[in-house]
């Protein structure tokens, strides 16, 4: 295990009617004037929105809304909303949704105190040295950006979709409710299960030693799919809601990773897949996650061995070594097709995607090579698209 610093300060406040304590929750963390996001309408459809801001009236807090975030968000929504928090004198911002909103959230909170513009923070040309506290109401287990530092944003103009790291948007507190996933559709559900999974296999599949990391990673993967089915079968399962919103917060907070190499090649591939054809981030995971096993098992087949065994069930008993990963490669397939998703890209886009395109944009957005558990040159990457047509 590497040397490491763990720490994840924001506060999880988790259960049945939390959202009514977001009031006292952003009082506590200095708020006076907030700037309330959300999306396309779910949460005022869902009565969310109400709640929200009846907390903040109870509590004699004042508020201004932005509202039409849109998933894979774009930069034109955080110049709006970072030219109304100047405006209003906000100092406070809580998201109230998924990745896309709290992703805008952050950098909104990043861009309206700084003098420059804030893509300078996305293309790597500045870091943040101050920024508004943002707090969270989740809507959506999927991205992990109620406990991330990240915030992923796409510039409209060359539809670049670039992650900022920086923690001082890191939320102060999530109000996690699981309840408040009972409206999702279900190919949401679906994608958000994909996409923490993912968050989980970034950090797993690395050439740290780390048995006790990898034992609980482990666990967490194996706990999200059988809720995933589960789910499934019934979405008001509150229990399988519950465990499924703190596995989305455990996956992406740091804990998984902590003491390890980080991998986040198959992430780095699909946002240019996202940020070119618009598609939702987790349905473009599960076309590239296996893929990318595939082609890194060649390599380094160790811990893809290991996924196959620990995570996928595969019986190693008489198998040799590409037998076992070739089986749990397949029980990973067939466990998002299950979910309803398709593991091929073309499938998903409708038609076969530009691989120089997205091999162009990935070389520019990220340099000549991704990814440590196996690194990658952008030959690699072309032939993982491929596999993953
Ligand atoms: O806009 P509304 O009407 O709210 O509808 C949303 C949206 O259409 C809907 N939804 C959310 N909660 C709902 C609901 N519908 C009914 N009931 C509810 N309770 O779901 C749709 C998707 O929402 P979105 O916020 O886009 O989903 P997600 O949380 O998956 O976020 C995806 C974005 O996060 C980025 C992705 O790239 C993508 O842009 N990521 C952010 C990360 C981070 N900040 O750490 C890491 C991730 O790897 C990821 O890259
Ligand atoms: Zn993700």
């Amino acid at each position: 295990m590497n040397n490491f610093t763990f720490h994840s300060p924001t506060e999880s406040v988790f259960g049945k009617d939390t959202q009514k304590q977001t009031g006292k929750l952003i009082k506590q963390y200095g708020g006076g004037k907030v700037l309330v996001v959300y999306g396309g309408g779910s949460a005022e459809r869902s009565g969310l929105i109400k709640d929200v801001t009846d907390a903040l009236e109870e509590e004699n807090i004042s508020y201004a809304i932005l509202k039409g975030v849109r998933p894979n968000p774009t930069d034109d929504k955080v110049y709006e909303g970072i030219a109304l928090a100047v405006r209003e004198g906000v100092n406070f911002i809580l998201a109230v949704g998924g990745g896309s909103v709290i992703d805008t959230a952050k950098a909104i909170a990043m861009g309206a105190v700084y003098p420059g513009d804030f893509w300078d923070f996305f293309k790597g040309s500045a870091s943040p040295v101050a920024a508004i506290p943002v707090g969270v109401v989740l809507t959506i287990p999927a991205a992990g950006s109620e406990g991330s530092p990240n915030s992923v944003i796409t510039r409209i103009d060359g539809l670049h979709k670039l992650s900022c790291r920086c923690q001082l948007t890191r939320p102060r507190f999530a109000i996690l409710n699981p309840e408040l996933t009972m409206t999702l559709p279900w190919e949401q559900t679906a994608y958000g299960i994909t996409d923490m999974l993912c968050h989980i296999f970034e950090r797993y599949f690395s050439n740290t030693t780390a048995q006790l990391v990898n034992a609980y990673s482990e666990a967490i993967m194996r706990e999200v799919m059988d809720h995933a089915l589960s789910l499934k079968i019934n979405p008001e399962d509150y229990e399988a809601r519950a465990d499924v919103m703190w596995a989305g917060t455990l996956a992406h907070n740091g804990l998984c990773g902590v003491g390890k190499e980080e991998d986040w090649a198959t992430h780095r591939m699909e946002h240019e897949v996202s940020a070119i054809y618009d598609v939702p981030h987790g349905a473009g995971l599960a076309c590239i996650a296996p893929a990318w096993m595939t082609f890194v098992a060649r390599k380094n087949p160790g811990m893809v061995w290991k996924f196959a065994i620990n995570v996928m069930s595969v019986n190693p008993e008489g198998r040799d070594t590409d037998h076992i990963i070739e089986e749990g490669i397949a029980l990973l397939k067939d466990f998002y097709h299950d979910l309803g998703l398709t593991t091929s890209l073309t499938e998903l886009i409708g038609k076969e995607p530009d691989i120089d395109a997205l091999v162009k944009s990935l070389e520019g957005n990220m340099g000549k090579t991704l990814g440590f558990y196996v690194p990658l040159s952008m030959d690699d990457c072309r032939e993982i698209y491929k596999l993953a047509l």
